[in-house]
């Protein structure tokens, strides 16, 4: 009887004692994922806000915290393929590029030295320089329908759709800073490759065709070159016909060490 009874209990024990763990360990990975989830999110959205805040606060008389709302309501809770240029009008009529005469520097596939060039001295200005340009710089960004939060990582690539949250912002803007250009334009422009002027570049299909010959005088193409392409090359010659011929173009071949030498330099006198 006494074993009998010990053997029920123990029956009762090994029937219930493997539902009840199983259940326990079910409600921690529950509490695991939710908290995972949670601070995943949350690390990645503060991550983009962080990053914005902290460059924009490097220039001075900017409130960033209503740019970056103004800048967020344009992706959040969308399809990150569905967010057009025009989207952004609100965030560039709230940061206006400023009218920068003989100092706007446009660039095409020429990343690095364009920005060897022009960090640090104060004299010509590249988007990239400017607040909106440099507090987005190098990031991703999108939003995601039915969520109030912002994400950088699977956000759609540059070509993935048309209208996808990163692309219609660097082409808004792009828009935005052409406009803003006056005087004496540089565009440094890549003679390494076979064609320096492409006509699906953002400065070709974008840039270009916003310089307005009632504010630039002259487009001057800095091509840096190793002796792929000259200033002869087709492509460029096709640059010349497509500009407002009212402004006028002119073409420079330079080296990547005239570059180097040049960012050296602290006055804003010619370099080359
Ligand atoms: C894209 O966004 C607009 C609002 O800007 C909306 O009217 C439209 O339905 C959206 N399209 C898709 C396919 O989600
Ligand atoms: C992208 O947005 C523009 C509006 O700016 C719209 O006309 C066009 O149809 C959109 N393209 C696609 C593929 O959704
Ligand atoms: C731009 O540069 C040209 C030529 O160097 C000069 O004549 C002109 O005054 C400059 N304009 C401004 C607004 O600085
Ligand atoms: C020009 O393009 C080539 C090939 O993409 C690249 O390796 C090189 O760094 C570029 N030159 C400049 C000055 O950016
Ligand atoms: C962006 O990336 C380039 C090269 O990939 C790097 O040189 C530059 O410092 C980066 N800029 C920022 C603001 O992170
Ligand atoms: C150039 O600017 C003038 C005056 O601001 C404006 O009337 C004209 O439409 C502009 N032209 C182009 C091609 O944007
Ligand atoms: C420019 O490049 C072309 C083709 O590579 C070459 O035939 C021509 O001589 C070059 N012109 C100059 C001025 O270097
Ligand atoms: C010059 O431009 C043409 C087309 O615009 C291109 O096909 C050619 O390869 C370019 N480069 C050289 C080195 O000739």
């Amino acid at each position: 009887m006494e074993r009998g009874e010990v053997g029920d209990v123990r029956k009762k024990r090994s029937k219930w004692a493997i539902p009840l763990v199983l259940l326990v360990v079910l409600v921690l990975l529950i509490i695991i994922a939710v908290v995972l989830g949670v601070t995943l999110t949350g690390r990645q959205s503060a991550g983009l806000k962080t990053d914005f805040l902290n460059r924009c606060q490097n220039f001075k008389g900017y409130d960033c915290e209503n740019i970056w709302k103004t800048f967020k309501q344009v992706f959040v809770n969308r399809d990150p393929c569905n967010v057009s240029e025009e989207a952004y009008d609100p965030l560039i009529a709230a940061v206006p590029f400023k009218r920068l005469c003989n100092q706007t520097m446009l660039w095409s596939k020429t990343n690095k030295a364009v920005h060897e060039l022009t960090t640090g001295r104060d004299c010509l200005q590249t988007i990239e320089d400017t607040v909106l340009g440099s507090s987005l710089n190098n990031l991703s960004w999108c939003g995601m329908k039915g969520s109030e939060e912002t994400f950088t990582t699977g956000c759609p690539e540059w070509n993935e759709c048309v209208n996808n949250s990163v692309r219609s912002f660097w082409r808004r803007a792009s828009a935005a800073f052409a406009e803003a250009a006056c005087g004496d334009v540089s565009v440094m422009l890549n003679g390494s490759i076979s064609t320096p002027f492409n006509p699906t570049s953002v400065f070709a299909s974008i840039e270009v065709p916003r310089l307005n010959s009632t504010k630039v005088k002259s487009l001057n193409i800095v091509l840096v070159t190793n002796s792929v392409s000259n200033c002869s090359n087709a492509s460029l010659q096709s640059l010349k016909t497509k500009l407002d011929q009212r402004i006028v173009y002119t073409c420079k071949e330079v080296t990547e060490s005239q570059i180097t030498d040049c960012s050296a330099k602290p006055d804003c006198g010619r370099c080359w």
